[in-house]
């Protein structure tokens, strides 16, 4: 093996289409956040909306078109039929039954696995191409119920994962020692939700590894309790759904970052979730986040990591959740 090989598990290349129109998929708070996301950082000018109630996606495109001059000339299309979504370089999917107060995201998973499997051959059938980002919860099995149904290649059709649970840990660990998040590296992987892990033994904060110099950061013996940041990560969501019911500016930024990782080819390395049967001694077939390399066609390659044993346990825990979830799901 070469030593990039060591490193992670590189996939194979993958066609792709022309262009940069990106399609999103469900105009609710969710879809519309990644597209203001998207056209406001100037990632791409060119946008189609689906949805299946068509006078409030098209309202939505009105409303967005009316700015159109401030967002590069945008262009937009809205339609409640799949076909508006035709020669897509990047589907956004964020359609799905809005989890409800108390509901965890396993809850709602057999309503919104029906739904991808309504969706999924129409949208491929229209952009055979496109890499696929799944954003509705819960993502991670949703990433694989649309895999399953559309028999997409699994480099182009993942999860946004725990990218946006990797933004919240550097940005509560940024708070804790008053430094930027953009100077806080690390990771957290497996599901997105409840089981996953935050990896402390790579957790650096300006080029200093936390874990060399406090060897229990983020166990029961820590004597800074580090673990709360990473239980500040999970109710996140929670915080913010038991006020304004649903999330969705965060998770819109963080989809327009992955966007523009594919169009800049960026190879950058971004906690998503994939199959990663056969990585970290994962047995199963089985969606999670692992940190990712981003290419211009999906998924270039997923990282081989050196877990401490706290850490392989606590995946192993989101290994069995997401396998047991995946088989709850009736295809
Ligand atoms: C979030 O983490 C609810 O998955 C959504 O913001």
């Amino acid at each position: 093996k070469s030593f990039q090989e060591c490193l992670y598990k590189s996939n194979n290349e993958q066609k792709i289409h022309s262009g940069r129109k990106v399609s999103i998929v469900g105009t609710g708070a969710v879809g519309m956040a990644c597209a203001i996301a998207i056209l406001a950082k100037g990632v791409t000018n060119r946008m189609s909306f689906f949805d299946v109630n068509e006078k409030w996606c098209n309202a939505e495109r009105m409303d967005l078109m009316h700015g159109s001059l401030l967002l590069n000339n945008a262009q937009i299309n809205a339609c409640s039929t799949p076909q508006v979504t035709e020669k897509s370089r990047v589907i956004v999917v964020t359609a799905g039954a809005r989890p409800k107060k108390n509901e965890t995201r396993l809850d709602v998973a057999q309503k919104t696995a029906d739904i991808m499997k309504n969706i999924m051959p129409e949208l491929v059938k229209h952009s055979p191409n496109a890499v696929f980002i799944i954003v509705s919860n819960p993502a991670d099995v949703m990433a694989w119920v649309a895999q399953k149904v559309s028999k997409l290649p699994y480099e182009r059709c993942f999860s946004a994962g725990c990218h946006l649970d990797s933004l919240r840990f550097r940005y509560f660990i940024a708070q804790r020692l008053k430094v930027s998040p953009r100077s806080v590296h690390g990771y957290v992987i497996g599901e997105h939700g409840g089981s996953s892990v935050p990896l402390w033994s790579t957790l650096t904060v300006g080029g200093i590894q936390l874990h060399a110099v406090l060897p229990s950061i983020g166990t029961k013996d820590d004597p800074l309790q580090w673990g709360k940041v990473h239980e500040d990560v999970v109710k996140a969501a929670f915080d913010v759904i038991a006020v304004k019911g649903y999330t969705n500016w965060a998770i819109g930024l963080s989809v327009a970052d992955i966007v523009s990782a594919i169009f800049e080819n960026s190879n950058r390395i971004i906690s998503l979730s994939t199959n990663v049967q056969g990585i970290c001694d994962i047995k199963d077939e089985v969606y999670l986040s692992l940190p990712c390399r981003v290419s211009r066609w999906g998924l270039a390659g997923i990282m081989r990591l050196k877990l401490s044993k706290w850490e392989k346990k606590m995946l192993k825990k989101s290994v069995a959740a997401l396998v047991e979830a995946q088989n709850g799901i009736k295809l």
